[in-house]
């Protein structure tokens, strides 16, 4: 029997490196009461990301841990851990966070890491994504939101999103196009993981 009583709210923590627009969409969906999560932090590894202005704008608050500032990278590394483990989130989603986790966090949060790519993956990883699918001249590229393994963008595939490349797309539109899709997809995404109706089998991700 299905319990009365709601489920509680999933605990988010977000990872940004940049302008935010992920993190916006996923916010006001939050807002909206669309995700059935509190949003709790924000870690960035730029003190000048625009992402640090977004979280404020919804009343979330920031960690700043300046990458370029520290003399020992790996430190780095130990004080993101240090803080996720203290702030023991359900879920994080990176959205334009852009470094690579290391395994000890990615083992600390199994299948508990959302990130969103900018191509149909696994075509494109890595870095300009859009710029990759536009010069190969693929006809339809898209975005991937997955959940982050140990491998570089090589996660289970949660929602992929598509747009079809025009002859006479530049890759600024294409990379626009792909911004749009990535607003809706991030977002269902995140929600689905707050519904528990994400479950994963052999990496492949059922939605129930
Ligand atoms: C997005 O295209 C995302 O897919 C990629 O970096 C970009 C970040 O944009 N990883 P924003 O910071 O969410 O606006």
């Amino acid at each position: 029997m299905a319990s009365l009583f709601p489920k509680p709210r999933k605990k988010l923590v977000f990872l940004a490196s940049g302008r935010g627009s992920n993190l916006e969409a996923v916010l006001q969906a939050v807002q909206k009461g669309r995700i059935r999560g509190i949003p709790e932090l924000l870690i960035t590894d730029n003190p000048e990301a625009s992402a640090i202005g977004v979280g404020s704008k919804y009343g979330v608050p920031s960690k700043i841990l300046n990458f370029s500032s520290y003399a020992q990278k790996e430190k780095y590394h130990s004080d993101l851990l240090e803080i996720l483990e203290a702030q023991s989130p359900d879920l994080i989603v990176t959205c334009g966070y852009m470094r690579i986790l290391k395994k000890d966090v990615i083992r600390s949060f199994p299948n508990r890491i959302i990130n969103i790519h900018p191509s149909l993956l696994p075509a494109f990883p890595g870095l300009n994504a859009q710029k990759q699918a536009f010069e190969y001249g693929v006809k339809i590229s898209g975005c991937t939101a997955h959940f982050i393994d140990e491998g570089v963008d090589s996660g289970p595939v949660i929602l992929q999103g598509t747009v079809k490349i025009d002859p006479e797309m530049t890759e600024r539109e294409l990379t626009l196009a792909i911004l749009k899709e990535e607003h809706k997809i991030l977002p269902l995404a995140v929600k689905l993981f707050c519904e528990n109706r994400l479950s994963i089998k052999n990496r492949k991700v059922s939605i129930l």
